[in-house]
């Protein structure tokens, strides 16, 4: 930490961010540059609720999956605002049986299928639409979150999640600012923080309770 601010302090460059527009250069993708919600095209009411898109650090899922011992291959992955869909291809990459994000911005949705079509990856698929909203399937999965709604439709994920027959799910949420709601839930065992994820707006991780 002390050296990255060093050296961005003594040479001008942000190694973490040159690690991020790198990985963009990978796929021909655009996912770094954050974008605000105010001048965005959302019909939900829940935009009141919603966060500025940014993009994950892509290392966080592979650091989280071997931290708690998973493998991709069997399970879909969910990422319920997935902005422009960095996490998505994160994913595919990884070896996720499918992947599926949920944005609730137009322009944020477009982008993601650009960027998916880019990948090349066929594994992924977008749902223009409420997070609150997404219906999971009986089947196993990883949630991945990064801060992406307040409490009011973190909840609603929460009841959608109770609603399953299997509790056959991982919880993987950075900036966990609603974490109280899944320390809560009876299906739900917290595991921790992955390093070197872990500080005030770090990536926590919840497995099932068996
Ligand atoms: C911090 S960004 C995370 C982006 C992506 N998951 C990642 O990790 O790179 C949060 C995203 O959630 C989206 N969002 C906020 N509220 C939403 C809702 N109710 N339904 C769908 N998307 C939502 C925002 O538009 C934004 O793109």
């Amino acid at each position: 930490m002390l050296f990255t601010w060093l050296q961005t302090v003594l040479t001008g460059r942000d190694a973490q961010r040159d690690a991020r527009v790198d990985w963009d250069a990978k796929y021909g993708t655009d996912t770094d540059s954050s974008v605000e919600l105010d001048g965005l095209t959302i019909r939900q009411d829940s935009r009141r609720y919603g966060e500025r898109y940014q993009a994950s650090d892509p290392r966080v899922l592979a650091d989280s999956l071997k931290y708690i011992g998973l493998d991709p291959r069997g399970h879909r992955f969910v990422d319920l605002g997935c902005g422009k869909g960095r996490m998505l291809i994160v994913a595919a990459e990884l070896g996720f049986s499918s992947c599926v994000g949920v944005e609730f911005a137009d322009e944020l949705a477009r982008a993601a299928r650009r960027n998916v079509a880019a990948s090349g990856f066929r594994t992924i698929s977008i749902v223009h639409g409420d997070a609150g909203n997404y219906a999971f399937r009986d089947e196993p999965f990883v949630l991945y979150l990064f801060n992406p709604f307040s409490a009011p439709i973190m909840q609603r994920v929460r009841d959608n999640l109770l609603k399953l027959k299997r509790a056959d799910y991982t919880v993987i949420y950075k900036n966990a600012r609603e974490r109280r709601l899944f320390d809560e839930m009876p299906t739900l065992r917290y595991r921790g923080s992955p390093p070197p994820h872990r500080g005030l707006w770090g990536t926590h991780v919840w497995v099932p309770r068996r």
